[in-house]
């Protein structure tokens, strides 16, 4: 609630500068004119899917909306791959930098718009060699190497739906995501690099696919050199197919509907949803969004710091970028190695324009010191972006005065995995900015603040967000389960999209996102299930019950706190604590890992059973240390008497 009373007082107002005005892509004329225009949002999209893409065959209708089941650019047919690849190869852009590529090491690789043309055919051809049809699925497992970004597009090229898996997940998550999306093919890399060391992700395929039936061939690209075990039969080397492959593979031309990729994200049960977008829909969203929010140019060099394996890589990395025929910065390893100032030498030494990254990391860097990006020359930054959680003032403040030498515009952008793009936000030239506030909906995008029963809550009162118009971007369904689609994000109020997040409107009807109000955690910038880290601590034989919840975090947002009943018999100490992280870690990634594990002999439960997490909670942020019993056995006769209550 601290931080929520301290938004609410954040009275500062900063206005886009008339220099940054004077040359953006969208003026304040623009916005004004695109924001009434997208009072009929279908009219609106409609605009932009025609200006921004390139249809093989045009659309008839805008929009079908069955709710909650949408189908846009009815009867279109348009290629990914060649909206971010070919019509920049064959134009002007043939020799433009299309990936500036930095691997931790500090080896760099820049591929041209020329060059990609070529690597995409060649690994479609490569995917269809290995039996890859249009429809099928193939998984991504792999690094942050251009060779991820070659095969999305090389899936886009064939139709085939990827289903990106991040690096952090373990192998019996990627068996799980495999399974439930019926993969065919798995690429991978030998390994990847983090922290100065190499990490190995083909032992992790070879572990998940004991159990996928599904899978028929993996492909491993070569990134660290180290040995690496390869099933004949069945794993084939990229650099061995792609020496064979033609480079010639025309795109095909797909339905507007065409599913384009399924990503995995935490929801409130143990079953991460598959979250399915399609493919005329979700690039004009997130073409239109990238060149009006980040006001991309031809000059710009943008760098976005997220994980291709996170929705923010898919669509500000990769797609909404490429289509923009602009230059995209990937970098693969960690922020701060060899020293705390590899951001800012990236920065310095590419010239980066464009910097969008989340609140931890801004946060770790203040952390840091001003010494690290003071020693650097940033004044090619024009422009800042933030995503993924709420960025607190402090940190903006920060972000705007150190890295962005009060000249940049910051865009603080609300979206989901399942928005597919960006929804809320500033428009660098048109829209003030207060620190801690996402501001406004993108053009063609309706929100509002909704109580329980669906009335809108007048400002400055809090509510649910809620989205009330279909947009381009949005979902078309969790992947094999249309009951939970419409039970998880269709059910709250008719027609109207549930976000799962609190917010609030301030008088000038902007918007302040509170966070997640359901059993979702966000930690740094991502989301994870209480529920999902829940039954992997009760899948250990030494655990008998466990509760998990949130706590804020200095860095992180979150914080993971688990609270842990073991069987009679078993000793609460030190060894199952490390026993369960390593659990966890293997169980779903070593991102899920519990900050903090207390073990307790009850958990408090109201009589109904329910486990009460408000009150675990309230104990989380308190001060007892790991492996302190005795204060939560008192705890639970407090809970026994607040369940009383409830
Ligand atoms: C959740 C979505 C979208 C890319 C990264 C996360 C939170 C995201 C903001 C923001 C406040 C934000 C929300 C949302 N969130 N951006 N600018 N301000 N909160 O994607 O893993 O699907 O998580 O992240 O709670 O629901 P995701």
């Amino acid at each position: 609630m601290a931080d929520i009373e301290s938004l609410l007082k954040e009275k500062r107002v900063f206005k886009p500068s008339p220099e940054f005005a004077r040359q953006a892509n969208w003026n304040k004329k623009t916005v004004r004119e695109h924001r009434k225009a997208g009072e009929k949002p279908e009219r609106f999209w409609a605009r932009m899917a025609k200006e921004n893409l390139s249809w093989f065959t045009p659309f008839t209708k805008a929009l079908d909306w069955k709710p909650p089941f949408a189908k846009w650019f009815v009867g279109g047919k348009l290629n990914v791959s060649y909206n971010c690849v070919d019509r920049h190869a064959e134009s002007w852009r043939k020799n433009k930098a299309a990936i500036i590529w930095e691997g931790e090491p500090g080896d760099t690789r820049t591929i041209t718009y020329g060059e990609l043309h070529r690597e995409v055919q060649k690994f479609a051809n490569v995917l269809k060699g290995l039996g890859v049809k249009k429809g099928d699925r193939v998984a991504l497992y792999m690094p942050m190497v251009p060779e991820l970004a070659i095969a999305m597009l090389a899936c886009t090229r064939i139709g085939a739906p990827h289903s990106i898996v991040f690096g952090g997940f373990s192998a019996d998550s990627l068996r799980d995501r495999i399974n439930d999306a019926g993969a065919k093919v798995v690429v991978t890399a030998d390994g990847g690099y983090r922290r100065g060391v190499p990490f190995a992700l083909k032992p992790m395929v070879d572990e998940a696919c004991q159990a996928t039936p599904s899978i028929a061939a993996t492909v491993t690209v070569k990134r660290t050199g180290e040995p690496t075990e390869m099933k004949a039969g069945r794993d084939v080397w990229w650099h061995d197919e792609m020496g064979k492959a033609s480079a010639k593979c025309a795109p095909a031309r797909l339905d507007a509907e065409h599913p384009l990729f399924i990503l995995y994200t935490s929801g409130t049960t143990g079953k991460p949803k598959g979250i399915l977008h399609t493919t005329g829909g979700y690039l004009t969203h997130v073409t239109t969004t990238a060149r009006a929010i980040f006001d991309l140019k031809d000059e710009d060099v943008y760098w976005c710091t997220a994980d291709i394996g996170w929705i923010t890589g898919h669509s500000y990395v990769v797609y909404g970028i490429l289509a923009n025929g602009a230059t995209t910065v990937m970098y693969e390893g960690t922020p701060t190695y060899p020293g705390p100032d590899r951001f800012w030498d990236i920065i310095e030494r590419w010239g980066v324009t464009i910097f969008y990254t989340a609140p931890t990391a801004i946060r770790t860097f203040i952390r840091l010191g001003d010494e690290h990006p003071k020693g650097h020359d940033l004044s090619s930054l024009r422009l800042l972006g933030s995503v993924g959680e709420p960025i607190n003032p402090e940190a903006w403040i920060w972000y705007n005065k150190i890295i962005g030498n009060r000249k940049c515009p910051i865009v603080d952008t609300w979206w989901q995995t399942e928005t597919g793009g960006i929804m809320i936000t500033p428009l660098p030239a048109a829209v003030d900015t207060k620190p801690g506030s996402a501001t406004k909906t993108f053009p063609g995008i309706h929100a509002a603040i909704l109580d329980e029963e669906g009335s809108e809550v007048k400002p400055p009162d809090g509510g649910f967000l809620a989205i009330t118009r279909p947009w381009p971007g949005m979902l078309r369904g969790i992947w094999g389960d249309k009951q939970r689609y419409k039970e998880t994000y269709w059910s709250k109020w008719k027609d109207t999209y549930f976000p799962g997040d609190g917010a609030h409107r301030d008088k000038d009807g902007y918007f302040w996102i509170m966070g997640r109000i359901d059993d979702v955690m966000n930690v740094s910038g991502h989301r994870i299930g209480t529920m999902e880290v829940e039954s992997a601590l009760v899948s250990h034989p030494d655990v008998a019950e466990a509760a998990v919840v949130g706590r804020p975090d200095e860095i992180t947002g979150t914080a993971i706190v688990a609270f842990v009943t073991p069987r009679g018999g078993v000793d609460a100490g030190e060894t199952l604590g490390k026993a369960l992280l390593a659990h966890v870690t293997k169980e779903i990634g070593a991102i899920a890992k519990p900050k903090d594990i207390r073990f307790t002999d009850v958990l408090p439960k109201t009589r109904s059973g329910k486990i009460m997490r408000r009150l675990l909670r309230d104990i989380a942020e308190g001060k007892e240390s790991v492996g302190d019993t005795t204060t939560l056995e008192d705890y639970s006769v407090v809970a026994k008497l607040r369940g009383e209550e409830e």
